[in-house]
């Protein structure tokens, strides 16, 4: 059997990403150009911004990655590319360049789901069991997600207002920390020896969705308080409080619909799975409940072309390819 090479760009948000693939799993390349310091000025990321930005980039991060595959254009199998969700602008640039490549080369296209991008950033690492759950957590994303078999995805819940990593940079910003302050609100709260208590949002008993924004509101409140009454803001204590509250429900959230669904493996992605306390306490709660838990390298959990690749080899093993005239697609569903 003929060994296969996937080329895969990511562009949705604020990285800039190619990778190239070989046989679904064996990362030959990874090039990552993050907008990050561009973006810092504004406090988040700017879409016109952005789009600019993987405008000059793409073609060096495309040849970077096909360099250090060590490969030609020629052996490619496939170009891959993120058809959505994200910033409609952002997409377009990785779709554009990924149906250029595809045309000129001749080889199919395979648009892929953003968000199944970072659950098969697991099966970077090893194979998947199922039935299992993805627990996806980033700055555009929170959701629990079913999967029966490979390639089904049933969101079972998901945010009512802001995604979680939304809600890490907002409270950062209120505390003094510069975007993207996920980073910092988790080091703050792991350092902290006080603790500011703060409410937990469950909705309904049944409901696996997820709301930030009271509890985002809670820390502002808090923040305003003490700067009213002239005292410090006791940033760590208030980090510690709104990590405490954000892990505790993720955590019980997914352990409960891993029981209701019966799933064999949780899969831990997206950017906020470098968090930490999350890491801690569910790595702790899975070996309590004798669960088996998956959480990609790090690398591989923040943006980036890898997961992309390995979700399209899925969809390339089955021919599922993408007519050429495939559109960026801004709030595709999984
Ligand atoms: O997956 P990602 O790179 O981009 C999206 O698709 O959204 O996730 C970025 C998000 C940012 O909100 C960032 O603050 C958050 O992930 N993040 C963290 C940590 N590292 C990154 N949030 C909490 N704790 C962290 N250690
Ligand atoms: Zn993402």
């Amino acid at each position: 059997k003929q060994p296969s090479y996937i080329l895969a760009l990511e562009t949705s948000c604020d990285e800039t990403s190619a990778a190239v693939i070989k046989n679904g799993r064996e990362v030959l390349s990874s090039v990552i150009s993050s907008q990050i310091e561009t973006h810092k000025a504004f406090g988040g990321v700017v879409p016109e911004v952005a789009s600019r930005k993987h405008v000059e980039k793409i073609t060096l991060i495309l040849e970077q990655a096909i360099q250090e595959a060590g490969i030609s254009l020629n052996d490619l199998s496939a170009i891959a590319v993120t058809e959505g969700p994200g910033l409609v602008g952002a997409l377009l640039v990785g779709v554009v360049a990924a149906k250029t490549l595809a045309m000129a080369l001749d080889k199919p296209l395979i648009g892929t789901h953003h968000i199944a991008g970072h659950i098969y950033a697991n099966r970077l690492v090893q194979e998947i069991e199922y039935p299992a759950m993805a627990l996806v957590v980033s700055g555009g994303h929170t959701e629990l997600v079913y999967m029966k078999a490979e390639g089904q995805f049933q969101v079972i819940g998901r945010t009512r207002d802001d995604a979680v990593g939304e809600a890490y940079d907002k409270v950062a910003r209120a505390i003094g920390f510069p975007y993207p302050g996920g980073p910092h609100v988790d080091r703050l709260a792991i350092e902290a020896d006080e603790v500011v208590e703060l409410p937990r949002s469950w909705l309904e008993p049944d409901s696996y969705d997820f709301s930030f924004s009271g509890l985002k509101s809670a820390v502002l409140n808090v923040v305003n308080q003490s700067k009213m009454r002239g005292e410090t803001v006791n940033a760590a204590a208030i980090a510690r409080g709104f990590q405490e509250s954000v892990v505790e429900v993720l955590v019980e959230k997914a352990i409960r619909a891993m029981k209701e669904y019966g799933a064999r493996q949780l899969l831990l992605c997206g950017g906020v799975a470098a968090n930490k306390g999350l890491r801690t306490a569910l790595t702790a709660r899975c070996e309590q409940e004798n669960v088996s838990l998956l959480i990609p390298p790090l690398t591989y959990c923040t943006d980036n072309a890898a997961m992309i690749g390995a979700a399209a080899y899925l969809k390339w093993e089955r021919g599922q390819f993408t007519p050429l005239d495939m559109k960026a697609e801004p709030s595709m569903s999984l």
